[in-house]
């Protein structure tokens, strides 16, 4: 009986680890096949069995070219050629279902415009968190909510990371350095550490989440290189661990905050509990209050999840309905508002080298009331034997634009050495 239906003919373009992932698990489905796979390399050898070599080619225009695709796949990541590959896709009457943050991030509002003038859908739940099934749920099941609020940990490699550091109590450098060498991490590790990849996420998430377009150049971002094992040490001695936090917020003027930065989380939040490589999204809004998914957010088969279920998805109405999946278009045009940083308010902590001098302590109370900062807590556990004290801050809520005169205060202040540390604490 199936084998008399026409079958869906997919085009991969990427056979790395989430192509591979993707073309062994679309074996089990019937109503589905892959005519045409591209790859960089035709010579590299490859462990996928039954893999019929003829189907592959080193020319990516030859899948978005061929007549008889009806989706391309496009699991090579970057801007180009991925751009230009996954236009003429559209343009040749193909749906498509991308991995790729980065592209998203930066050209999803062109792509998606484009898509809708060629009646196609682009489908990405692989690209944000991996194997968590996150944008189909916002754009269906909880498509009645007003979406204000987004926490996540969004980026494994340096999840990974600082987990390590916590447990271990070891630097970040040498933390990076085993990672590296189990593959967990890069040989450039830039895009994880420095925040890009998260930052690409959680601008396509916002931008689905709260109806309105988030620009990446609007979206703070810090990452993970300087956090230091004392840090680690000091924030779970008050409560806290420290993980890369990509957030967005949405005032009741639809301004939106969105960020991705180092953050104190409590121990009682869920978002302090995951741990290793494991991704998790937090979200707030009306009716339905917060929700956390949490899961794998890479990896070959947790990817392959995610790029699979939007193949079938389009695959189911292939055929049946000139306009598919209506829920799954994005088609929200207005930009959000964007909120400077210095214009945010937030908890910090803040870790201070200063000289053994009478009045160090009441000298740093005195800068903060001067800046409107009030503290909630301070630490010293003695002295140094070069005569030196190690003071931890952890500050109330306030303003960015105050805590930055406050650091430039102490800068300027001879009894102060150092600022080793400043890291946002969550709210
Ligand atoms: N490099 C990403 C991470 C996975 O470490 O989570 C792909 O988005």
């Amino acid at each position: 009986m199936e084998n008399c239906e026409k079958k869906i003919k997919i085009g991969l373009i990427g056979l790395g680890t989430v192509g591979s992932g993707v073309y062994k698990t679309l074996k089990s489905f019937k109503n589905v096949e892959v005519k045409k796979i591209a790859v960089r390399n035709l010579n590299k050898p490859r462990n996928i069995e039954g893999l019929d070599d003829s189907i592959v080619t080193d020319k990516p225009f030859d899948v978005v070219n061929d007549p008889d695709i009806d989706i391309v796949v496009e699991l090579i990541g970057g801007l180009n050629p991925a751009y230009d590959l996954i236009k003429t896709a559209i343009e040749n009457g193909k749906h498509i279902v991308t991995a790729n943050k980065e592209l998203l991030a930066k050209k999803g509002e062109e792509l998606f415009t484009f898509a809708e003038e060629h009646n196609r859908v682009v489908l990405y739940e692989a690209a944000i968190a991996g194997g968590i099934p996150i944008i189909m749920p916002i754009k269906t099941i909880l498509a009645g909510n007003k979406i204000t609020k987004i926490e996540a940990i969004l980026n494994g490699t340096t999840n990974y990371i600082l987990t390590k550091m916590d447990v271990q109590g070891a630097s970040y450098d040498a933390v990076l350095k085993e990672a590296q060498e189990l593959g967990y991490a890069e040989a450039d590790p830039t895009g994880d550490v420095e925040g890009f990849d998260a930052a690409y996420k959680i601008t396509t998430l916002a931008t689905l989440a709260f109806k309105k377009r988030i620009k990446i150049e609007n979206v703070y971002r810090e990452g993970i290189t300087k956090i230091r094992a004392q840090d680690m040490h000091a924030a779970n001695d008050l409560g806290y661990k420290i993980k890369l936090i990509a957030s967005a917020y949405l005032d009741e003027n639809d301004r939106a905050d969105v960020r991705v930065h180092p953050m104190l989380v409590s121990k009682k939040s869920t978002l302090a509990h995951i741990d290793y490589v494991t991704n998790a999204v937090s979200i707030s809004g009306h009716p339905v209050g917060s929700i956390t998914l949490s899961g794998p957010g890479a990896g070959e088969f947790p990817t392959a999840s995610s790029v699979v279920g939007d193949i079938l998805a389009i695959a189911a109405e292939l055929g049946t309905t000139d306009y598919l999946l209506p829920m799954m278009r994005c088609k929200h045009e207005s930009a959000a508002v964007p909120v400077n940083i210095a214009d945010t308010e937030n908890k910090y902590y803040l870790s201070i080298n200063a000289k053994n001098n009478k009045g160090v302590i009441g000298k740093i109370g005195k800068v903060c009331e001067d800046n409107n900062i009030s503290l909630a807590s301070l630490v010293q556990r003695g002295v140094s034997e070069d005569n030196t004290a190690e003071i931890t801050v952890i500050t109330e809520l306030c303003k960015e634009r105050d805590m930055q005169n406050v650091i430039a205060a102490f800068e300027k202040d001879d009894s102060i050495n150092k600022i080793n540390s400043l890291i946002r604490v969550q709210i």
